[in-house]
C-alpha cells in the first residue's frame, strides 16, 4: 500500500511516497532557509507564502522519483500538529484537497510521532520497551513508545529546544541560520573544556531540560569576553554542556525504564559529535542505539508517510474538519 505524506511544519515543503509504511519510494524537499537566513530564524509569514509557491512542484517531483501516479496511491497523511499553523495548513489543504477530488482516506498525523517514527523506518527491529530522545528546532522531550506507534512523553523541556539554543547561540556569534551545522563545524576545532559552562537541571531528580540559562550563561561570556572570545573552543564548550545534558537525561530514562533500545531522532540528531557519545553510551548500556541517517532526522515527510500507514489503517473514510493547530504536548 503507498502512502503520500505531506510535511509543512516549519520550513521545508515536503512530500514522500512510503510503501507499507516501510519503503520510502521517494521523499522530496524544498528547503526554504535561504528566505529566512537574513533574519537568523523562521518567519512564519514568509514559511507559508513558500509552502504556497512549493507545495505542487514538490508533490510532483516525489511522484515523479517514486514512479508513481496519483491513482496507485492508496491513503494520504499529513501533519497537522504541532507547528507553526499558517504553514501547517497549506500540508493539510494540499490534503484535503487530494483526498476528496481522488476519494482517498485522510489522516492527521503528530510530527513529534512522525519525528519518533524515524526509528522504524531505520532499524529491521525496534526492540521495547524503547526510549525515544526527540531534539529539533521546536521539541526537547524524552518518550516511551508505547501501542500503536504513539508515546508517553516521560519529560521535555522548560523552555528552549536544544535546536533552538543552538540557533540563539549562533545568531549571538553572528554565524548565521540554522544554527546546528555551523556550530558543530566551528566546535570541531575548539577545545570543550575551555570554557566552563552549566549542565541545567542535571540535579532535579526528572526528565526534564532548561536550556534557557546555558544560553544567558553564552551571552553573558560573549559580552564579558567581547573580541577575546574564541568562538571555535565557545562552540566546543557550548557543544558539550548540551550533549552532556540530553546523554544524561536519555541514560536516567533508559535506566528508570529498562528499555532494551534507543532512539535520537529530530534536526540536532543529525550532529556527529552527539551521534559518537550516543553511540558511546549504547556501548556502555550494552543495548542497541537507533539513530536515523541525517536525511530522516531532519523534517521530512518519509516519516509522516511511514507513520500515516499505521494510522490510516483505522480511518474509514475523509476528515474534511482536519484542522491544523500550533502544539499538542506540553510538559508540566
Ligand atoms: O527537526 P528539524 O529539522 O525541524 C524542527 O522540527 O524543528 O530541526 C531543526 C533544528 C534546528 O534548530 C537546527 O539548528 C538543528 O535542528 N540542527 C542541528 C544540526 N542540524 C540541524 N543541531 C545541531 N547539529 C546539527 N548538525
Ligand atoms: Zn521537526
Amino acid at each position: 500500500m503507498l502512502v503520500l505524506g505531506i510535511d509543512t511544519s516549519c520550513d521545508d515543503t515536503s512530500v514522500a511516497v512510503v510503501e507499507d509504511g516501510k519503503r520510502i519510494l521517494a521523499d522530496a524537499i524544498s528547503s526554504q532557509v535561504r528566505f529566512h537566513q537574513k533574519y537568523g530564524g523562521v518567519v512564519p509569514e514568509i514559511a507559508s507564502r513558500k509552502h504556497l509557491e512549493a507545495i505542487l512542484p514538490t508533490l510532483a517531483s516525489s511522484l515523479e522519483t517514486a514512479g508513481a501516479a496519483l491513482s496507485d496511491i492508496s491513503g494520504i497523511a499529513v501533519t497537522n500538529r504541532p507547528g507553526l499553523v499558517g504553514a501547517l495548513i497549506v500540508g493539510v489543504s494540499l490534503g484535503k484537497a487530494l483526498a476528496y477530488s481522488r476519494g482517498m482516506p485522510l489522516v492527521g498525523v503528530d510530527h513529534i510521532e512522525a519525528h519518533l517514527y524515524a526509528a522504524y523506518l531505520t532499524a529491521k527491529e525496534v526492540r521495547r520497551p524503547h526510549i525515544g530522545l526527540v531534539v529539533s528546532g521546536g521539541h526537547t522531550l524524552i518518550a516511551r513508545l508505547g501501542s500503536n506507534y504513539s508515546f508517553d512523553c516521560l519529560g521535555g523541556t522548560r523552555d528552549d529546544a536544544a535546536g533552538e539554543a543552538y540557533d540563539k547561540v549562533a545568531k549571538m556569534l553572528a554565524l548565521g541560520y540554522p544554527g546546528g551545522p555551523v556550530v558543530e563545524r566551528m566546535a570541531r576545532d575548539g577545545n570543550p573544556d575551555r570554557y566552563r559552562l552549566p549542565r541545567p537541571m542535571l540535579e532535579s531528580g526528572d526528565l526534564n531540560f532548561s536550556f534557557s540559562g546555558l544560553k544567558t550563561a553564552v551571552k553573558i561570556l560573549i559580552s564579558r569576553e567581547q573580541e577575546k572570545i574564541e568562538t571555535n573552543h565557545l562552540c566546543a564548550s557550548f557543544q558539550a554542556a548540551v550533549i552532556d545534558t540530553l546523554l544524561s537525561k536519555l541514560s536516567t530514562a533508559v535506566k528508570q525504564e529498562k528499555a532494551q533500545s534507543f532512539s535520537i531522532v529530530g534536526g540536532v540528531a543529525a550532529n556527529g559529535a552527539l551521534r559518537e557519545a550516543a553511540q558511546k553510551l549504547a556501548d556502555n548500556l550494552g543495548i542497541p542505539v537507533i539513530l536515523p541517517p541525517k536525511p530522516l532526522c531532519t523534517d521530512n515527510a518519509a516519516m509522516v508517510a511511514g507513520l500515516g500507514f499505521h494510522r490510516l489503517k483505522d480511518e474509514s473514510g475523509i476528515d474534511l474538519s482536519l484542522n491544523a493547530y500550533a502544539v499538542t504536548r506540553r510538559v508540566g
